[in-house]
């Protein structure tokens, strides 16, 4: 993740009335981007971010429910706040306690309930409301607003560049589309993000050209069902996310095009021709299978089967030969016998992935997979996901060791460790490390690969 956006520092509003808002992000990309939001919202309010709950007048879990262990984490986080806060009340000191994302869209008055410190539960379609909510709680009231709001909050939250002393990055998140209709049966996110929703076309390419105008070279596209895009062009034609990347390849001044996450059922023919013809789009695809086997995908709710995934690729591939995949696995799906794994290893071995994150299925009550029978034991389901992981993480150092030796493009991010040295990222979304003392944050510099870290590649600045 290249954003973080609590740590974000807000110098053009400091004084003496400033409040301090620590945000704590789980989950997913399309948490870190509301994070970002809400810190907008917020700094409306007079609010500056911090990065430690210590120094912080208001905290903010932006939560995710995704797997039980994720909103334990919450619950846990939220014990260690109310001991916080009693102390705060002790000093006579304001200390406001928020739960955001989709622990709070999920769980609702529930959280309240379980931990009474909590000031304020918001859903994630609520998050423009966020500084009348804490008016609320100043006069006394708890406030829990997980309504899906009728009013488009992107149209209610402030413009992100305009903030005062803001930070620029040089990539930022664009949330497209929200929710998700596709319910696979071991998932919450149809129930606490809603159903599908697209932003309109002439309001994303309005925050593209002033994310870009504020400096920002490479957008990440964001959406749970990313590739479910849809709009409208200006003649009223019906246009998928292809013809979005195509419209937004045309933005003066940026540089480079991602986005994720995708359904392999809406990898449709336009979308395939703009990894063809777009050099800026980024030959990278975060495309979830999940599964190998027919049986369990079919039990997923996937609505595909594993040849039809494995045929999607190669034709992607054909057209784009460099494209790195990256893909999600869930193992010890109830009723997963040995062979349906071992066809999970078959497929991973005949897509052979740049990259993957593999999980342990986790029951979600409410789900239609916590219904299934023959739920997996967790040694299974451990012995299961090493053999995975071991695969995948082959995988991902052979696809590092191809790069070493290559010259490739690099956009420099941030500053490295070193003096002197510079953490930018290859078009594949590896983090790079490389001496470029003459070379600015924002640059596009070619580089040649000489050796790999664990997690990172390091290069030199390639010669011409
Ligand atoms: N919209 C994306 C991913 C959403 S959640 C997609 O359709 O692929 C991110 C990943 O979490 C999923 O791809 C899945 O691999 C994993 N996941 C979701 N629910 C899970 C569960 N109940 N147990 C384990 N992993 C889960
Ligand atoms: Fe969840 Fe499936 Fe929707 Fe992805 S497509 S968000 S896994 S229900
Ligand atoms: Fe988690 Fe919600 Fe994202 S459940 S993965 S934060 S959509």
């Amino acid at each position: 993740m290249t954003q973080d956006p609590t740590s974000m520092t807000n110098p053009g509003a400091a004084g003496a009335s400033t409040r301090k808002v620590f945000i704590k992000t789980y989950g997913c990309q399309m948490n870190v981007y509301d994070s970002g939001r809400m810190a907008d919202a917020l700094s409306a309010d007079g609010y500056v971010p911090t990065e430690t709950m210590d120094d912080a007048d208001l905290v903010l879990l932006n939560t995710c429910h995704i797997r039980e262990k994720a909103a334990e984490k919450v619950y846990s986080a939220l014990g260690r706040l109310r001991e916080h806060k009693k102390a705060r009340a002790a000093e006579g000191k304001e200390f406001l306690i928020g739960v955001a994302g989709c622990v709070a869209q999920a769980e609702g008055e529930e959280i309240s309930r379980r931990e009474p410190a909590v000031d304020v539960v918001l859903g994630p379609q609520t998050y423009h409301r966020l500084p009348q909510a804490l008016q609320k709680v100043r006069a006394g009231e708890r406030v829990v607003d997980t309504e899906y709001a009728l009013e488009d909050k992107f149209e209610h939250l402030p413009d992100p560049t305009r903030i005062p002393g803001k930070p620029r990055n040089v990539t930022a998140f664009l949330t497209v589309q929200e929710g998700c209709d596709k319910f696979c049966t071991f998932c919450v996110v149809p129930y606490t993000r809603g159903s599908e929703v697209s932003r309109p076309l002439a309001q994303l390419l309005a925050e593209a050209r002033k994310l870009v105008d504020a400096g920002v070279r490479e957008l990440t596209l964001l959406g749970q069902n990313v590739n479910a895009w849809h709009g409208e062009d200006e003649k009223g034609r019906a246009i998928g996310l292809g013809d979005l990347l195509y419209r937004l390849a045309d933005i003066p001044g940026l540089a480079r095009l991602r986005y994720t996450t995708s359904h392999p059922r809406d990898m449709d023919d336009r979308l395939i021709e703009a990894h063809r013809d777009l050099r800026i789009l980024m030959p990278y695809l975060h495309l979830p299978v999940q599964s190998g086997s027919d049986r369990i995908l079919k039990a997923m709710n996937r609505r595909h089967k594993a040849s039809e995934y494995v045929a999607l690729i190669e034709r992607i591939r054909s057209v784009r030969p460099d494209i790195a995949l990256s893909g999600d696995f869930i193992v010890g799906f109830p009723g997963e016998t040995d062979e349906d794994f071992e066809d999970t290893m078959k497929l991973v071995r005949e897509v052979n992935y740049a990259q993957a994150y593999s999980f342990k299925y986790s029951t979600r009550p409410g789900t239609p997979g916590a219904d299934l029978p023959d739920h997996l034991s967790e040694d299974v389901k451990g012995e299961r996901l090493a053999r995975l992981q071991a695969l995948l993480l082959e995988q991902q150092q052979a696809f590092m060791h191809s790069k070493v030796g290559q010259t490739m493009e690099l956009l420099l991010e941030k500053p490295g460790r070193m003096p002197g040295q510079l953490i930018g990222r290859s078009p594949w979304l590896q983090s790079v490390n490389v001496d470029a003392i003459s070379s600015q944050i924002g640059d596009i510099i070619n580089v040649r690969i000489n050796a790999i870290g664990p997690n990172s590649l390091f290069a030199e600045v390639a010669p011409g």
